[in-house]
């Protein structure tokens, strides 16, 4: 399978996010939505006449509770749906009971972490696989160690090697190292926006 990119549209309005989408149709997997789903659920909807969309609600509740939110994301068609890992393995069985066609994934150590997050990426990759759900999202520098496991592998805190900000991104790779290293999709957001805006005079 090619690797495929996904495009976080983050802190903007929904008029500028439908730009961007518009934009990139067809030349990336689909986009990423977080704050913008506070807005309008809608938005889904809408932006999926221009690609697939990963709802990054990144749910930390009771089984109950997140099965509720992910069946609300799932009807309005959101292709991926993420709830944290360490939320346990009941509650992701939970998500992915209720998630009709849309994928569920396991979101396990934040990118905005410093140091070394192997082992404890391994552990919660390992639930997420024994729950049933169909990936996980961790950063580059875990990759190697989750190899093996069968889970989509989708990595964000991807930064061009010219690229002097990190933003709060800590544990960063670049998108030839994240491809090498076996992920399936790679989450961009600032570098790619960034330079869309300045292109476009923003
Ligand atoms: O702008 P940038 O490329 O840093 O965007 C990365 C996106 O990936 C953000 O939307 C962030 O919320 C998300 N993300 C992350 N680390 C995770 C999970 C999601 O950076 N572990």
């Amino acid at each position: 399978m090619g690797n495929k990119i996904i495009i976080a549209l983050d802190g903007m309005s929904e008029v500028e996010a439908l730009r961007i989408a518009k934009l990139l149709k067809g030349k990336v997997w689909g986009f990423k939505i977080n704050d913008l789903l506070f807005a309008d659920p809608g938005i889904i909807k809408k932006l999926k006449k221009f690609g697939n969309v990963f709802a990054d609600a990144k749910l930390y509740d009771i089984p109950n509770t997140v099965a509720n939110s992910v069946r609300r994301l799932s009807a309005v068609g959101a292709d991926m749906i993420t709830v944290h890992a360490s939320g346990g393995i009941e509650m992701m069985r939970a998500a992915k009971e209720n998630a009709g066609h849309s994928k569920i994934l396991a979101v396990t150590v934040l990118t905005s972490f410093k140091g070394s997050q192997n082992k404890i990426v391994l552990k919660l990759a390992r639930e997420a696989e024994k729950a049933g759900l169909d990936g996980i999202v961790c950063s580059g520098h875990e990759l190697k160690y989750v190899s093996k496991l069968p889970l989509l592998k989708v990595v964000p805190g991807i930064r061009p090697k010219g690229y002097n900000r990190k933003d709060d991104q800590k544990r960063t790779v670049t998108a030839e190292e994240a491809v090498k290293l076996g992920a399936d999709y790679l989450v961009i957001g600032r570098p790619i926006i960034n330079s869309l805006k300045l292109k476009h005079g923003k």
